[in-house]
């Protein structure tokens, strides 16, 4: 039985019967074609069935590697960009504490993200850190020859060779790339690196159930086997339940269809905690380049609330009406802080003392909810009981799934992304490449 729910009756307002009849057919042809791998870019269908083809041992093996790189590092840098890093940053801010840099009591390794920018300044303030501090660090390129990670990686070499060594520095890398192909590779082999492979028919932004996120995971101390459990989960349902009812893939793929050709064009991924701002930094990456191609396709926002409710807050209420928004509902906090009796009650809240401050979170929420649909504004209500690592192996699934299906209704290749290129022959051009 899976846990998550996803309610559409903050969108049937905005939508019509025919709507849904329309989209059905399209939306059981998608479920077909990925199943059977017969769709567009069926080499990259690998994910579908990659929950259930992980087992134990290729896991205890992430956990052996993870374990040895805590031993001996403080720090565990992870170098990647797109799809080869933004799975693992989802999960590992949606599920660590808060404050995890500030903890001294903490017997962790500490996460840190290289490869995704090329802002000097950033990479400079890492070296510093570095300097002071034991560190193993991954670098993951499916392609192996993407120019960000590239450049930070040959940065973190040199800095880790001359800090350690050449033949520490050794079995303190690892990467994670194509079995065969690409610059990454070719180095790994000739440099002895302790390598992990992404699968052929696994495309980067698909790719956080493989090495590519279960590594980072696992090092940051979490639970990869209850997050394929999830997983594994949700892909049984999913592909048992071939019903809008009971198929919430199903049912997401469609609404947002139906409101997009209602010409609500943009999505905003809406949390109420700040734990998941990379979970819709993912979820974005995800929909966003699987979809944003030949003129079509929902372009994928997201806010953080009640934070963002005093910024984007006021757009959303009454800006242009070309949005619709997809709550992601926690239903219980992990923590329970109480908000203290005052007997001056000169801050008047005295009267929320019964109320736990998730209960508030949630009264919020609801409140917004039905002033945003008031403004024209559909939603779509995702919910799940928890966050922890069995949650996000469900929600993670959920979502590609229905990124597929989403893709395939529109009419797209929801798993290549040719507009990428276009930004780097420019810059090699300008740089004299
Ligand atoms: O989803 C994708 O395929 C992309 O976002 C890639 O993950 C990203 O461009 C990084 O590619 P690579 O892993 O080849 O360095």
């Amino acid at each position: 039985m899976i846990k998550l729910n996803i309610d559409d009756k903050g969108v049937l307002p905005f939508i019509e019967e025919k709507d849904i009849n329309d989209l059905l057919p399209l939306v059981e042809k998608a479920h077909d074609d990925l199943v059977n791998y017969t769709g567009m870019g069926k080499e990259f269908l690998g994910w579908v069935d990659l929950p259930n083809e992980i087992d134990n041992a290729f896991l205890e093996d992430i956990i052996v590697q993870a374990n040895k790189i805590k031993e001996k590092a403080e720090v565990y840098v992870v170098i990647g960009i797109g799809g080869s890093y933004l799975g693992a940053r989802a999960v590992i801010e949606s599920l660590q504490h808060n404050f995890n840099n500030l903890k001294s009591d903490r017997n962790y390794t500490f996460i840190i993200y290289a490869g995704q920018t090329l802002s000097e300044d950033y990479i400079s303030d890492l070296l510093e850190i570095l300097d002071k501090k034991d560190y193993c660090l991954s670098v993951i390129s499916k392609s192996g020859t993407t120019t960000e990670p590239a450049i930070a990686f040959r940065i973190l070499k040199a800095h880790l060779e001359n800090k350690y060594g050449k033949e520490e520095a050794r079995d303190r890398i690892i990467a994670i790339t194509d079995k065969e192909r690409g610059a990454l590779k070719t180095l790994a082999i000739e440099e002895g690196y302790k390598t992990f492979i992404v699968p052929d028919n696994v495309g980067g932004r698909y790719s956080v159930l493989t090495p590519v996120g279960l590594l980072p995971i696992a090092v940051a101390g979490l639970d990869i086997k209850k997050l394929i459990e999830g997983a594994k989960a949700m892909r049984k349902h999913l592909l048992e339940n071939k019903d809008i009812q009971t198929n919430p893939a199903w049912k997401y793929a469609m609404l947002r269809n139906a409101l997009l050709r209602k010409g609500k064009t943009v999505e905003i991924m809406v949390n109420y905690l700040p734990s998941l701002v990379y979970f819709s930094e993912w979820w974005k990456q995800l929909y966003g380049e699987s979809e944003g191609k030949d003129g079509k396709g929902l372009f994928t926002a997201s806010v953080s609330n009640t934070t963002d409710l005093h910024s984007m807050g006021q757009y959303i209420q009454e800006g242009m009406r070309n949005i619709f928004e997809t709550v992601l509902h926690v239903e219980n906090s992990s923590k329970k802080v109480e908000i203290p009796f005052d007997k001056e009650d000169k801050d008047g809240l005295n009267y929320l003392l019964n109320k736990s401050l998730t209960e508030i979170n949630h009264k919020a929420e609801e409140g917004t909810i039905m002033a945003h649909i008031e403004g024209n504004v559909p939603n779509i209500h995702i919910s799940i009981e928890r966050l922890d690592e069995y949650s996000l192996g469900e929600l993670i699934y959920f979502y590609e799934f229905a990124c597929g299906i989403s893709g395939y209704v529109l009419g797209v290749n929801p798993f290549d992304q040719p507009g990428v290129e276009f930004y780097k022959r420019n810059m090699f051009k300008l740089l004299g490449k």
